[in-house]
C-alpha cells in the first residue's frame, strides 16, 4: 500500500548514487510457507558523488529483518534505522561489505513483483522496483553489479532451479533438499534479476553466432506445454540472426533461457540470459493458438531477446529513461515483424493500433512526454506513449537520417555506452554525432506530450506550374504543458496525375527532380513547399507509410479517396484512403442517427469494397484490412464528443448493408479460402494469415445475412477446422449471432474440450466478454463464477473484463452507469490484489471527458468511489486522482 514513496519523483531532482555495489552474492532458501534472503553486497563509495560518507540508505519494502551485519560485524538496532521501505546505515570507510538476511513470503505474493509462486513453482518479476521486495539493495538503473545466486529448494518438487548467466556449481542437501549456484559475468542493474524454481521440463536447440560461439537455447516450460514450444524457438533462432544481419549484434553469453509461467503482469520481462514470459507470449501451436497469437509471440520472443543489447548491454539512467529502451526495442521488433512476414500489413496494424489507443492516452489525464519529467508510480509508465510513440520517434529518426545513417549512430550508441545505464539524450546524441544532423528541435518529441495536429491546404498555379502545400501544425495542450513548440514533421508524400502515375518532386530552388516520393521536414508552425513543372493539378499522398505519430487533415472528397486506395504505390496511404472514406461515410452515418433520421450508407464504399473483392491480384491481407471498418474505440477517439450509441448503430448499420451488398463476392471469397483451408496444412507465415483473415472477415459480413447456408458453413469451419484461428473465429461469428441453440452448443463443446488449457479459456471468456449483443455485462458477471476464472490471474482479469471495458463499448458503458459500477468494483477488490493490474484496468473510466454530461457524471462518480473505498495502493490512486484533478 501507499507508502512514503507515493510522492512525485522529478527529474530534475535526479542525483548520482553514493555509493556502487561491485559485487552481489545471493542465496535463496526456498519453502513452502516463507523464504530467506541472504545478500553480500560488496560497496564503495561512488566517486562521483562527492567526499564524505554520508548515510547508506537501502530500499526496501515488505522484508522481515533477521540478521545485519557491516565488515563481519552484527548490527544492533541501535546501528540502523528501518521504516517500510528503507534501511539505514552507517558506513564507517570507502569500501566495505554489508550482509543481511531477511525472510519474505513468495507464497502469499498476490501482486506478482518480486519473488512470487505462479502454480506451483517460483518466479520474480523485478523491473521496476521489485527486486527491494527480495532484499535491501539499491534497487536503481544505474547501480550495477555482478550477481552471484544460489537457489535452494526441495529437490523433487523443483528439479529446476535457474538464475541469470551460467551455471557453476550445483549439490544435493541432506533432507531431499538441493542447490544450484549461478554466475552472471556481467554488470546489471537489479531490474534485469531473475530467478525460477520449478518442475520444468525444457526444449533444447542451439544457435552459431556470427563469430562461431555455440549459444545453448532452451525454453523451460510446465510438462502440459511441452508440444507448444517449437514457433517461440523458431522464434528465437529467426530474432539472433535478424539482430546480427540488421544491427551487428552478438549474443554474448553461453546460454539463453525462456521460462514460461502462467502469472505475470505484462507480456514478458527481458532479464538477463533468463527471460522469464507470460505463458500466453510463448506457447502457440496451430490446433490452440490463433495466428494472431503466433505473431504477438514471435514478437515477444524478439523484443525481449533484441532487449540484451537495446536495454542489457545498454540500459537506463532512470526509470524517467525508460523510452530509451522501451521505444527502441519496440522500433526494433516491428521491424523484425516487417521484414519476416508483410510490411505494409504490419505497419497498418500498428498504426490502427496507435491511433485508437496511444492517441487515446495521449488525450486523456495521464497523458505524458515520451521522457516524462514527473511520476508518482513508475508501473503507471509502461505505456503506449512510452512503447508506441516511442517506437514512432525512432522510426522518425530512422526516416529523417535514412538506414545507412541510422545504422552508423546505432553502432555508435552501443559501442560508445556498453556496460553503462545512460540517458535518451546520449541515444541522440550518437546519432547527431554518426549523422552529423542537428536533432536539437526534433528532441521536443522526447519533451512535449500530446498528438500534434498537421493540417496541409494546397494551391495549383497553372500558369506558373507550381503546386505548393501548406502544412500548419499546432498540439493540444496536456497535463502541466499549455504552450507547445513546433516538431519537427517528417512527411513522406507523393503527387499523383489524373491517370494515377507518380510525378517527379522537384521543389522551388533544386535543379533537378529527386524521385517520386520524397520526405518533406515540417519545422515550422506554418510552412509552405512549392514543387514545380507540375503541368495539371496533382493529387497529393500524404503522409505515407504513417511517417510521423500526428493526425493529418486534408480536405479530401470521397471520389479522391477512392482514386487514392485505387492508385496510391504506397500500401499503407491505399489503406489509408478507404479508412478515410470510411469515416466519412460513418460519421455521416452518425449524424443521420443522432438527427433521429433514416440511416443512409453512401453506396461509393460499397463500390469501393466491391472493386477490392473482385480483384483476385491483391494481398488478400490488404483486402481483408480495407474491410475492417474503423473500429467504435478508433471512432470515439477522433469524436469530440463520443456519442456511444449512434456510433455503434452506424458501424452496425454499414455492416449489414455491406453483407447484403456484397454478399456473392464476399461468399465467394469465403468458399474459396475455406477450401484452400481444409487441404492445407498450417502454416504461421504471412500467406496463410492473410487468406485465413480474409476468409474470416468475409465470415463475419456473411453471417449477418442470418442466411443457412451461412450458419452451415460457420458451424462446419467451428466443428471442423484443424486450427484455433479458423475455429475461435467462427465461434465468434455465432456468439454474435442471433442463432441461440448454435451458439450455446459451440460455447460448451469449446468449453468442454479445451476447459485444462487456460490460454485456450481465456480466448472463450474473451469472445464472450466482447459480444455487443444486449446483456452484455449479465454475461460477464455469470462468467465471473465460472470455475476457470480466477481474479489472481491477470490474463483472466484481461481476458474477460479487461476485454469488456474495452472492446465491448456498448455494453460497458450502459447508459445506467452499471458497467462503470462493475470495473470499478473489480478496480476496487483487485487494488489489495494486485495493484499493477487494478490501475490499468481502470483506464477505460479515466476517458470520461470524451463522452456526454450524464455518462461523465457517472464515471466520475465511479472514481470518487474507488478514491474513498480505503487505502489506496500508489498505483491506482496516483491514476484515479490525476484522472479527476
Ligand atoms: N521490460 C518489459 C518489456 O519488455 C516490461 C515488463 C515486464 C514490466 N514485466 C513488467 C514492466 C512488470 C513493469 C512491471 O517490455
Ligand atoms: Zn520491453
Amino acid at each position: 500500500m501507499r507508502t512514503e514513496q507515493s510522492k512525485t519523483i522529478y527529474l530534475k531532482d535526479y542525483q548520482v548514487p553514493d555509493y556502487l555495489i561491485d559485487e552481489t552474492h545471493l542465496t535463496f532458501e526456498l519453502f513452502e510457507d516463507h523464504s530467506l534472503v541472504h545478500a553480500q553486497l560488496v560497496m564503495r563509495r561512488n566517486p562521483e558523488a562527492g567526499a564524505g560518507l554520508p548515510k547508506l540508505v537501502l530500499d526496501g519494502q515488505q522484508l522481515e529483518l533477521l540478521e545485519l551485519k557491516l565488515d563481519d560485524r552484527e548490527l544492533g538496532e541501535g546501528d540502523y534505522s528501518l521504516t517500510d521501505s528503507h534501511l539505514s546505515l552507517q558506513p564507517t570507510q570507502d569500501r566495505f561489505v554489508v550482509d543481511s538476511s531477511v525472510r519474505i513470503h513468495p507464497e502469499s505474493n498476490t501482486a506478482l513483483e518480486g519473488l512470487y509462486k505462479s502454480g506451483t513453482m517460483f518466479c520474480t518479476q523485478c523491473e521496476a522496483e521489485g527486486f527491494r521486495k527480495i532484499t535491501f539493495y539499491l534497487d536503481r538503473p544505474d547501480v550495477m553489479s555482478k550477481f552471484t545466486t544460489t537457489v535452494s529448494a526441495e529437490q523433487h518438487a523443483y528439479p529446476v532451479l535457474l538464475s541469470n548467466g551460467n551455471p557453476i556449481a550445483s549439490g544435493g542437501e541432506e533432507g531431499g533438499r538441493h542447490w544450484a549456484t549461478w554466475e552472471d559475468p556481467f554488470k546489471k542493474p537489479a531490474y534485469l534479476f531473475a530467478l525460477v524454481a520449478g518442475d520444468l521440463w525444457c526444449v533444447e536447440d542451439s544457435f552459431t553466432t556470427m563469430s562461431s560461439r555455440e549459444v545453448a537455447l532452451r525454453i523451460y516450460v510446465e510438462p502440459e506445454n511441452i508440444d507448444k514450444v517449437q514457433h517461440a524457438m523458431d522464434s528465437l533462432k529467426r530474432s539472433m540472426k535478424w539482430d546480427e544481419e540488421v544491427y551487428g549484434r552478438e549474443y554474448d553469453l553461453d546460454i539463453f533461457m525462456i521460462v514460461a509461467v502462467n502469472d505475470f503482469n505484462m507480456g514478458a520481462m527481458e532479464n538477463k540470459g533468463l527471460n522469464i514470459f507470460n505463458s500466453s507470449c510463448v506457447l502457440a501451436k496451430a490446433e490452440t493458438a490463433t495466428d494472431a497469437a503466433h505473431q504477438r509471440v514471435e514478437a515477444v520472443v524478439a523484443h525481449e531477446y533484441f532487449h540484451n543489447w537495446s536495454g542489457n548491454r545498454v540500459t537506463c539512467r532512470d526509470w524517467f529513461q525508460l523510452s530509451l529502451k522501451e521505444g527502441f526495442t519496440v522500433f526494433r521488433d516491428s521491424e523484425f515483424s516487417a521484414d519476416t512476414h508483410s510490411r505494409t500489413v504490419k505497419r497498418i496494424e500498428d498504426v490502427a493500433y496507435l491511433r485508437t489507443h496511444q492517441f487515446a492516452e495521449d488525450a486523456g489525464p495521464m497523458a505524458h512526454p515520451v521522457r516524462p519529467d514527473a511520476y508518482m508510480e513508475i508501473s503507471n509508465f509502461y505505456t503506449l506513449t512510452i512503447y508506441e510513440k516511442g517506437s514512432e520517434v525512432l522510426r522518425m529518426i530512422h526516416t529523417l537520417l535514412g538506414p545507412e545513417l541510422f545504422r552508423k549512430g546505432s553502432d555508435l550508441y552501443f559501442e560508445r555506452h556498453d556496460g553503462q545505464a545512460v540517458t535518451c539524450d546520449d541515444f541522440v546524441k550518437a546519432m547527431e554525432d554518426a549523422s552529423g544532423q542537428d536533432l536539437t528541435q526534433f528532441k521536443r518529441w522526447y519533451t512535449q506530450a500530446g498528438t500534434p495536429r498537421l493540417e496541409v491546404s494546397e494551391a495549383y498555379d497553372a500558369a506558373a506550374q507550381t503546386y505548393s502545400l501548406s502544412f500548419r501544425q499546432s498540439c493540444p495542450a496536456t497535463p502541466g504543458q499549455s504552450e507547445k513548440l513546433p516538431f519537427v514533421i517528417p512527411v513522406a508524400l507523393g503527387l499523383l496525375d489524373a491517370q494515377g502515375n507518380e510525378l517527379a518532386l522537384r521543389l522551388q530552388g533544386e535543379s533537378a527532380a529527386q524521385g517520386t516520393s520524397r520526405v518533406l521536414s515540417v519545422t515550422e508552425a506554418e510552412q509552405t513547399f512549392i514543387f514545380e513543372g507540375i503541368t495539371a493539378k496533382p493529387l497529393p499522398s500524404l503522409l505515407r507509410g504513417f511517417s510521423a505519430p500526428v493526425k493529418l487533415h486534408f480536405p479530401y472528397d470521397r471520389d479522391q479517396l477512392m482514386f487514392l486506395m485505387q492508385h496510391d504505390s504506397d500500401g499503407f496511404n491505399r489503406w489509408e484512403a478507404g479508412q478515410q472514406l470510411s469515416v466519412q461515410v460513418l460519421q455521416e452515418l452518425i449524424g443521420q442517427h443522432q438527427r433521429g433520421e433514416a440511416l443512409v450508407l453512401d453506396q461509393r464504399l460499397v463500390t469501393a469494397l466491391r472493386t477490392l473483392l473482385e480483384d483476385e491480384s491483391l494481398d488478400q491481407a490488404m483486402v481483408a484490412e480495407m474491410l475492417s471498418l474503423p473500429g467504435e474505440a478508433y471512432l470515439t477517439e477522433i469524436s469530440e464528443v463520443a456519442d456511444v450509441e449512434a456510433i455503434h448503430a452506424a458501424r452496425e448499420f454499414a455492416r449489414k448493408e455491406l453483407a447484403a451488398a456484397l454478399f456473392a463476392p464476399l461468399w465467394a471469397r469465403y468458399q474459396a479460402n475455406r477450401e484452400t483451408s481444409k487441404t492445407t496444412p498450417y502454416v504461421a507465415e504471412a500467406a496463410h494469415f492473410a487468406r485465413r483473415s480474409l476468409q474470416n472477415i468475409a465470415l463475419s459480413y456473411l453471417m449477418l445475412s442470418e442466411k443457412p447456408e451461412v450458419l452451415v458453413a460457420c458451424v462446419d469451419q467451428f466443428e471442423n477446422a484443424d486450427n484455433m484461428t479458423e475455429r475461435l473465429a467462427a465461434l465468434a461469428v455465432l456468439v454474435n449471432s442471433p442463432f441461440q441453440a448454435e451458439q450455446g452448443k459451440a460455447l460448451a463443446m469449446f468449453a468442454d474440450f479445451f476447459k485444462d488449457n487456460p490460454l485456450v479459456m481465456d480466448q472463450w471468456f474473451s469472445v464472450q466478454a466482447g459480444c455487443p449483443l444486449p446483456g452484455g455485462l449479465e454475461r460477464v458477471h455469470a462468467l465471473m463464477q465460472h470455475e476457470a476464472f480466477t481474479l489472481k490471474n491477470p490474463n483472466k482479469v484481461r481476458a474477460l473484463i479487461g476485454a469488456f471495458a474495452n472492446q465491448n463499448l456498448i455494453n460497458f458503458h450502459r447508459a445506467d452507469g452499471a458497467g462503470y459500477r462493475f470495473l470499478a468494483d473489480q478496480v476496487i477488490t483487485l487494488n489489495a490484489l494486485n495493484p499493477q493490474i487494478a490501475s490499468r484496468l481502470l483506464a477505460p473510466l479515466t476517458r470520461w471527458r470524451k463522452y456526454g454530461s450524464a455518462r461523465q457524471a457517472l464515471m466520475k462518480a465511479e472514481l470518487e468511489r474507488i478514491l474513498a473505498s480505503g487505502e489506496l495502493s500508489s498505483d491506482v490512486y496516483e491514476v484515479v486522482s490525476k484522472s479527476l484533478a
